[in-house]
């Protein structure tokens, strides 16, 4: 990845650039886009340039959120506001913001239109999404269902452009693409409320981050907001750590036994279990071959993720 980079002068952004992009990730955007596109026998130049541009993308929005969350961690290593320093990670970003258009312009017109209207939309989404986020962290009354709307911006958003960018590299229809869509809000649900749970139950050395961080940061997830949701004294042990501002790294594993017997961590699963298997509903209708292939083993594969 960090070969999109060819610029080295000045160091001081290249080289943050670049060690961003070499971290290791998941790529989980990238491949939604290149079996979507080969479901729509798209074209292989343009699908490759759009997975390029969706994986920059999603490193610009994690660069700027290691900066809201003041996170000391990304994909294992130090981040970039950490080992260099903050206006180096906003520039970083916004050069990152700037790339993704640059590889989107592969598209040919009118689908170019279509795609850079699809990044705008998805950035409004984003940024709507991270502000909900924040606000939830200074809130004790969030619902689920604001919950929910917050990770449909923040996170299935951009599954959902990544889905669409694939099926407009080549021959989906207005329908298709709302196909598209649809499987990607799934995926999202299912992809976030997994990152919740693994972020209490990961092994700290695959998570690359602090496992817990979420309740440290007394961050309003689907396990602590089903947490809440109770009665009893597992409830109120959660109230009062939220009432001090979050968990303390001593009380992670307390935490975790206590979610476990309120049944909270194996709803969890369930819940991905039930959007995953929404979103290969979906999947089953659209043209079967290769891509169709892979959506259904990227599914299967981001289920049983253990990071
Ligand atoms: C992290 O995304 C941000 C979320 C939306 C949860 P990933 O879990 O896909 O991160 P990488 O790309 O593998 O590092
Ligand atoms: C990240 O959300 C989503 C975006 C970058 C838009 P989180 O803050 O939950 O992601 P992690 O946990 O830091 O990866
Ligand atoms: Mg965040
Ligand atoms: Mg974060
Ligand atoms: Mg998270």
């Amino acid at each position: 990845m960090a070969s999109v980079v060819t610029r080295i002068d000045p160091d001081r952004l290249y080289a943050p650039a670049k060690y961003i992009l070499a971290g290791k990730g998941k790529r989980f955007r990238p491949h939604l886009v290149l079996s979507a596109s080969a479901s729509f026998d798209g074209d292989r130049h343009v699908a490759l340039k759009a997975a390029a541009a969706v994986e920059v993308f999603h490193i610009f929005t994690l660069v700027h959120d290691d900066i809201m969350d003041r996170a000391d961690t990304r994909r294992g290593r130090e981040t970039i506001h950490l080992k260099w320093d903050e206006p180096t990670a906003i520039l970083t970003g916004d050069y990152l913001f700037g790339k993704t258009i640059e590889l989107l312009l592969a598209f040919p017109e009118p689908r170019l239109r279509q795609a850079i209207s699809l990044l705008a939309e998805t950035v409004r989404h984003l940024c709507e999404g991270q502000v909900r986020d924040m606000a939830f962290e200074e809130r004790d009354d969030v619902t689920l269902e604001e919950y929910l709307v917050m990770i449909d911006q923040k996170t299935s958003a951009l599954l959902e452009c990544s889905l669409m960018l694939g099926g407009l590299s080549g021959s989906a229809t207005e329908d298709d693409l709302a196909n598209l869509k649809q499987i990607g809000h799934h995926l999202g649900r299912a992809f976030q409320i997994q990152d919740d749970l693994l972020d209490l139950i990961a092994e700290s050395e695959q998570w690359g981050k602090p496992v817990g961080g979420d309740l440290m940061a007394a961050k309003k997830t689907w396990l602590l907001l089903n947490a809440l949701a109770g009665s009893g004294e597992h409830s109120e042990w959660f109230e009062r750590m939220l009432a001090r501002g979050g968990a303390r790294a001593e009380e992670i594993n307390e935490a975790r036994r206590r979610m476990e017997a309120m049944g909270i961590i194996e709803s969890a699963r369930e819940a991905v279990i039930f959007h995953s298997g929404e979103a290969m509903n979906l999947i089953l209708t659209l043209p079967s071959g290769d891509g169709q292939d892979s959506l259904v083993a990227l599914t299967q594969k981001m289920q049983q993720r253990l990071h």
